[in-house]
């Protein structure tokens, strides 16, 4: 594996790291042009559930399990099965059509990831696509090297690679701060050793949000020889990134918590694939795009997915982007900097209950917009329950990050309480949990 052809690529900082904008005054704007902040009302106008009369007066603070679906998304999901469910991809024309709009999901998505269509692969989950993922990079694996792996990991991102235990091959763990969750780069030192071969981490948790240092932690695993898988399903809704400026070279993330279909979508480095085992059928093996897909597509959701792109460009336009240059970015910094101030109300508000402990960072700018807590006025799900009764929506559990909460001292039976919001949460729905919150904290 080391001396794969995937070295040198751009290393350039991107506002996804740890160093975007802090404070709630700031947060309002928008870090480079204070000009463009989200109109959330035209945001909102784009998402049918807002409209959806049985949702009415409901808020949704459980984005990090699903968010709404984006217009666009649902209306090509719609057309699909009604003018275009055939085979894809033969001469009559609705095949034509279905052909060219699975197509466009690849070059669409792969223009805000900033990567190439062909590295965009579409799977039915990300737990789906990092099971076959391990599957297929066993085979560069030998006995006595090493993977580096987390415990802050969704387990879809953890089990997969432990299991390759299985094969003779050592997985080394890079541990929480137990009291933070965070993950300290110093500790990936005194991990790396010249047998690693692999470092799997996320990019941002599910339960504790902070975002990981992914462009200085793959430079460090690469310098070392390793292959960076990042699972980015907990980051991507908040704004998709750059992928090559972060270094990995797999990124992962699901669809339908990203204002799309129930897929997941998986970025694979062009020069890595063709060392990779083929997992789909043997004479597809010549098409990247079948190698790492052996469930076969979903037709409709794969075409459905570039109403993503079509909503980001919207957004764009509607907030005056004139041009393809320099969306994926202006977009990324839009729904950022329009989570950052209700994110700071909300942390500052848990910040005064006497009763809650915080899980993950107190600082908007260390976090995606995902907030655990436990509290010693009830377990999460009484608290979830109550949450319910005032028409919030929230989560409660481990999330599949039970390794992370069982570091962090909480009972993983009962788990945590989880509110999660997007750009497209309104500052009424934020005032409306926060006055929840009180009648359900007191
Ligand atoms: C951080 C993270 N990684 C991976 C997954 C698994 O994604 P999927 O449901 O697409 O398999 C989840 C799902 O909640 C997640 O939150």
């Amino acid at each position: 594996m080391r001396g794969l052809p995937i070295r040198g690529r751009n290393m350039r900082k991107t506002l996804c790291g740890s160093t975007a904008p802090s404070t709630t005054s700031r947060a309002q704007q928008h870090p480079m042009n204070p000009h463009r902040q989200l109109d959330v009302t035209f945001a909102r106008s784009q998402f049918p559930a807002f409209a959806e009369p049985s949702l009415e007066g409901y808020a949704h603070f459980e984005n990090a399990g699903g968010s709404y679906p984006c217009a666009p998304v649902v209306q090509r999901l719609h057309d699909y099965y009604r003018r275009l469910k055939v085979q894809p991809y033969y001469a009559y024309p609705a095949s034509t059509e279905a052909g060219e709009w699975m197509d466009a999901s690849h070059v669409r998505l792969a223009e805000y990831l900033g990567v190439t269509a062909e590295e965009v692969h579409f799977g039915p989950s990300t737990s789906q696509n990092t099971y076959v993922l391990a599957q297929a990079l066993r085979q560069l694996l030998k006995p006595g090297d090493q993977i580096i792996v987390t415990n802050q990991d969704h387990e879809a991102n953890s089990g997969a690679w432990r299991r390759l235990t299985r094969e003779g091959v050592v997985v080394r763990e890079w541990c929480v701060d137990p009291a933070s969750g965070e993950l300290q780069i110093a500790q990936l030192d005194a991990l790396l050793t010249d047998r690693t071969r692999l470092l799997v981490m996320p990019h941002a948790s599910n339960v504790v949000a902070h975002i990981n240092p992914i462009a200085e932690a793959a430079a460090k695993a690469r310098a070392a020889g390793a292959i960076v898988v990042v699972d980015g399903v907990a980051w991507a809704p908040h704004g998709l990134p750059d992928v090559p400026s972060l270094g990995a070279d797999v990124y992962l993330f699901s669809l339908y918590k990203t204002y799309g279909p129930h897929q997941g979508l998986m970025v694979v480095h062009r020069d890595l694939i063709e060392h990779l085992g083929n997992e789909g059928h043997y004479f597809n093996a010549y098409d990247p795009r079948k190698r790492l897909i052996p469930a076969g597509a979903d037709h409709a959701q794969v075409a459905a997915a570039q109403g993503i792109a079509e909503y980001f460009d919207a957004l764009d336009a509607h907030h005056g982007g004139k041009s393809a240059s320099g969306r994926a970015q202006r977009v990324r910094e839009l729904l950022r900097s329009a989570e950052l101030a209700l994110l700071s109300e909300l942390l500052d508000y848990l910040a005064t209950q006497k009763s809650v402990r915080l899980l993950g960072p107190a600082k908007a700018s260390q976090r995606a917009a995902t907030v655990s807590f436990v509290t010693k006025v009830a377990p999460p799900e009484q608290i979830a329950a109550r949450l319910a009764q005032h028409k919030i929506m929230a989560g409660h559990g481990h999330f599949y990050a039970k390794r992370l909460v069982e570091a962090l001292g909480v009972d993983a039976a009962s788990g945590v309480v989880r509110l999660s919001f997007v750009h497209y949460t309104s500052r009424e729905e934020v005032g409306a949990l926060l006055a929840a919150l009180d009648a359900v904290l007191a």
